[in-house]
């Protein structure tokens, strides 16, 4: 089975979260149930660098007003990659999406149309120079970036056998690539396209939207996201759609990549650990003290690395760490996001020297450091699709602390006593993202750190259970083999 993967970031390559993670690791993650993945991202520099000497295997005069090419290579030097490479559109250093000034590049329909428009072209069975045309059975395609392919499948039929099935993943619904109408006319979409069951949305073209209405399926990343998403409160405006698509929509669990994510062989550490070793922990637990600047103490050290933005409740953390130092905890925090949380963050670490230390940018070596030596991770999201941070804490033993949301609802238990009972809790969960919520449970997970052979028991039940792509991929391999029947 030939999948087409499309999507806008992918580790080891490009990554802005933890899309780039799931794409990057799906193919592995397929590979055991038959089904090849082949990738397909845009050519930004940081693709094209390894892509020196790739041939080109498909030449567009005008991919929709662009000349473009099509690079083939490898991803992470194994599976399938094909590149996009469209200079006009991609060749530009920085994020992916946004400009040096931070806004939105202007042109983000066209660059991501076209993205879409290759995939459906591929999918299509577009001639590959040099040889047998490039078939695939079936498109995936990832976020709004890449769900203009979905319409194009639909809506700009090829010939032979008609359009290949369509597969939509929402990572995140708040992100939904709503454009003006007025680039309509450049998409080379007929115009009945243009209607509530396509492109259109609210009088303007809705990319996401068009993934939704014309994919044959639509998956999100956890089960409780997708219940989640049929409600005004978590559809951002396409709860209505979600519902209407009834038993189409699934929910599949993300796994995270235990070849990258490995306490027994994680070379980002001073002491590689397992659930066996955990007395291990403590020089890892030093360095991370000594890297943040942090004083030694008796009580949990609670991690957090995250995008500093609305949706990971972080705006609430500042105005809780008076009370999160005065229960003896430290607060060890990775993030960069918007500019008036890194302020507030900045300034409660300074009213808490020793206690807080707050680090402002990207570094995925102090992310390790940071699963490794802390006691908690605190994820208090609004909301989250799927979260992988707490699924590096269960694997490396830092206690997730999350909210009762999304993925997170998933693949956390919470320590409430019928769990300690059958001993099977793996971490702490509450509800609401607010200041009494967030004080409250924190003094839970202080209280229950001090209880050592309980707290080491959560640690355990966590890192021996399995968040491996094992059942997610071969939950995928069934879905697209459904949709071929
Ligand atoms: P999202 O994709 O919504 O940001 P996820 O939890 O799914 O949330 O994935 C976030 C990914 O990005 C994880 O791999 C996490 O470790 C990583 N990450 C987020 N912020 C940082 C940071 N400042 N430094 C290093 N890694 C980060
Ligand atoms: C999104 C979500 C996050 C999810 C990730 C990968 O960025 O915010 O919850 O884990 O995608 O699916």
């Amino acid at each position: 089975l030939k999948v087409l993967s499309v999507a806008s970031e992918a580790v080891p390559l490009v990554k802005t979260g933890g899309l780039a993670d799931v794409a990057g690791a799906l193919p592995a993650a397929l590979a055991p149930h038959g089904v090849e993945m082949t990738t397909l991202l845009p050519g930004y520099p940081a693709v094209m660098q390894v892509l020196k000497r790739a041939r080109a295997v498909h030449v567009w005069d005008s991919l929709l007003g662009t000349p473009a090419r099509l690079l083939a290579g490898k991803l992470d030097g194994t599976h399938p990659l094909l590149v996009l490479d469209a200079p006009a559109l991609f060749a530009r250093e920085g994020s992916p999406y946004t400009a040096p000034d931070g806004r939105d590049w202007a042109d983000n329909w066209h660059r991501f149309a076209a993205l879409g428009r290759a995939a459906a072209d591929l999918a299509g069975g577009i001639m590959v120079k040099g040889g047998k045309p490039q078939r695939f059975d079936l498109l995936h395609a990832h976020d709004w970036q890449a769900a203009m392919a979905a319409a194009y499948l639909r809506f700009a039929p090829y010939g032979g056998e008609g359009p290949v099935p369509s597969v939509m993943t929402i990572h995140n619904m708040a992100f939904q690539g709503w454009f003006g109408a007025e680039v309509f006319a450049q998409l080379g979409l007929p115009s009945r396209a243009w209607t509530m069951d396509g492109v259109e949305y609210h009088g303007g073209l809705g990319m996401l939207k068009a993934g939704l209405a014309c994919a044959d399926a639509v998956t999100t990343v956890s089960p409780t996201y997708a219940r989640e998403i049929r409600s005004a409160a978590f559809g951002m405006g396409l709860e209505g759609l979600i519902a209407a698509r009834g038993h189409a929509v699934s929910g599949i669990l993300n796994g995270i990549d235990t070849a990258l994510w490995n306490p027994a062989q994680d070379e980002a550490l001073a002491a590689p650990y397992t659930h066996r070793t955990l007395e291990k922990r403590v020089a890892n637990k030093r360095a991370l003290e000594a890297e943040f600047g942090l004083d030694e103490a008796e009580g949990p050290l609670f991690v957090a690395v995250s995008r500093l933005t609305w949706q990971k409740g972080v705006d609430v953390l500042p105005e809780v760490l008076d009370h999160l130092a005065g229960i003896g905890a430290r607060l060890a925090l990775l993030g960069s996001g918007d500019a008036g949380i890194e302020q507030e963050l900045l300034k409660g670490a300074a009213r808490h020297p020793g206690r807080i230390g707050v680090r402002i940018g990207y570094d995925e070596g102090l992310s390790h450091r940071m699963m490794g030596g802390g006691d908690a991770i605190l994820i208090p999201s609004r909301f989250e699709p799927c979260g992988l941070t707490q699924l590096y804490g269960l694997a490396y033993g830092c206690l997730p602390v999350v909210v009762r949301t999304g993925g997170l609802a998933d693949t956390v238990i919470d320590a409430n006593p019928a769990a300690l009972a059958v001993g099977c809790a793996t971490g702490v969960q509450f509800d609401g993202v607010n200041y009494d919520s967030l004080a409250a449970v924190l003094t839970r997970t202080v209280d229950l750190f001090h209880q050592g052979e309980v707290w080491q028991r959560i640690q355990k039940n966590g890192m021996k259970s399995d968040f491996s792509w094992a059942r997610s991929g071969k939950a995928y391999a069934d879905l697209y083999r459904s949709l071929l029947a």
